[in-house]
């Protein structure tokens, strides 16, 4: 069974809904006088994008975009957009909904191509945040939870394309690193 891949839950499911209402409810103040648009990066931010626009309260617009790192990920990051946005967002405010910051190098250069597209303004909102790796000077304005310099797959986040579907964050077992 999947859970049996897991060696420990970090965030239960019922703490990912509770800072979801929490970030939900800092959003719908901090925006209740702009013109909000979500944006959520597909595909790891779809469980948290769902969680977490339930709580915004004011109107918004929900957008997807798919980016993808160039390989070699650790060299000079670039990315290539997959799917862009369906519309304009000139003028707009924009939120960036993502799964995890973890290099910073995506959300940088999305940032970038948010802002060269006229949105009036681009911050980010991201489920979690892994300091500890960062190679680009960029911080998420909104974040769930803080973790370690862990590998980790659930709500969203995969390994090799599985354990998105997980309602927890957890850590893989070892032995399927391997391989
Ligand atoms: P960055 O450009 O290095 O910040 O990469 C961010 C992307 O890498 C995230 O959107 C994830 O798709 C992926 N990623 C980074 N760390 C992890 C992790 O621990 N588990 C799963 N995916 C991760």
């Amino acid at each position: 069974m999947m859970s049996d891949d897991v060696k420990e839950v970090l965030i239960s499911e019922e703490e990912i809904v509770e800072r979801c209402r929490e970030l939900g409810a800092q959003i719908s103040e901090d925006y209740a006088d702009k013109d909000l648009v979500i944006v959520g990066l597909l595909k790891g931010s779809v469980p948290f994008m769902a969680e977490l626009m339930k709580n915004i309260s004011i109107d918004c617009e929900v957008e997807f975009m798919a980016v993808a790192s160039y390989s070699g990920t650790e060299s000079q990051g670039d990315v290539r957009i997959l799917k862009d946005l369906d519309r304009s967002i000139q003028g707009e405010d924009v939120l960036i909904v993502e799964d995890i910051v973890d290099t910073g190098k995506t959300l940088l250069k999305v940032k970038e191509l948010l802002y060269s597209k006229g949105a009036r303004s681009v911050k980010v909102v991201s489920l979690l945040d892994k300091p500890s790796r960062r190679i680009v000077d960029i911080q998420a304005e909104y974040v769930g939870f803080t973790v370690e310099d862990k590998f980790v797959i659930g709500f969203g986040l995969d390994f090799n394309q599985k354990y998105r579907n997980l309602p927890y964050v957890g850590v893989l077992k070892e032995e399927f690193y391997e391989g």
